[in-house]
């Protein structure tokens, strides 16, 4: 398999979408990220923010071909921390000695983990990733939504994240 990373946003590590991202990393040996972990603080204009925690973590993410972004969805969209990371993909395109960081990730294969309280995945939250993808260059390769109504279970989606295995592993 290629290698990936996966980047996880939620306000708890260890609730729905925590369980269904272990299971698949643990399956397919790949390290997480929790973003909550990375002082990676919002976009500035003015890029004074640049000691913070983003650019080693883009240094990190660069290492990997396949990029994992797993977050539950929160109002039709993602959590805070998700948001303020993809905003900061902005200094890639803004900063010169950047830029060079920006064309790689071109390169990467990205993909989607959500967990909601429904069947559908929210069509907001889910063109989000892909229209930003499409934006940087980025190639989307497909996502992974899990319904957690009533709390992740052992058994939850299992058809489906068996399947995204399978995409993650290129077949
Ligand atoms: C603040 C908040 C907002 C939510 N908004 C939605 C929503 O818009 N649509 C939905 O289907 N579920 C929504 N949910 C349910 C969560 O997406 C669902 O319980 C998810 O599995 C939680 O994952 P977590 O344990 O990683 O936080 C929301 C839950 C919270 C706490």
């Amino acid at each position: 398999m290629l290698s990936t990373i996966a980047l996880f946003a939620s306000s708890r590590r260890h609730g729905n979408t925590g369980a269904v991202l272990n299971k698949i990393a643990a399956e397919l040996r790949f390290g997480v990220v929790d973003l909550c972990e990375c002082n990676v603080t919002p976009y500035d204009y003015a890029h004074a923010n640049r000691a913070d925690g983003f650019e080693p973590l883009i240094c990190k993410i660069l290492e990997h071909e396949q990029i994992v972004f797993a977050a539950p969805v929160y109002w039709y969209s993602v959590p805070p921390q998700m948001k303020t990371f993809i905003d900061r993909l902005t200094d890639l395109l803004e900063l010169p000695d950047l830029r060079e960081k920006g064309r790689q990730l071109r390169a990467k294969r990205a993909f989607v983990v959500a967990t909601s309280g429904v069947d559908a995945i929210a069509p907001a939250f889910i063109s989000m990733f892909r229209d930003t993808f499409a934006y940087l260059g980025i190639q989307y390769c497909g996502h992974l939504h899990v319904n957690c109504d009533g709390g992740y279970k052992d058994g939850t989606g299992e058809r489906d994240i068996k399947a995204f295995e399978s995409l993650l592993r290129g077949q």
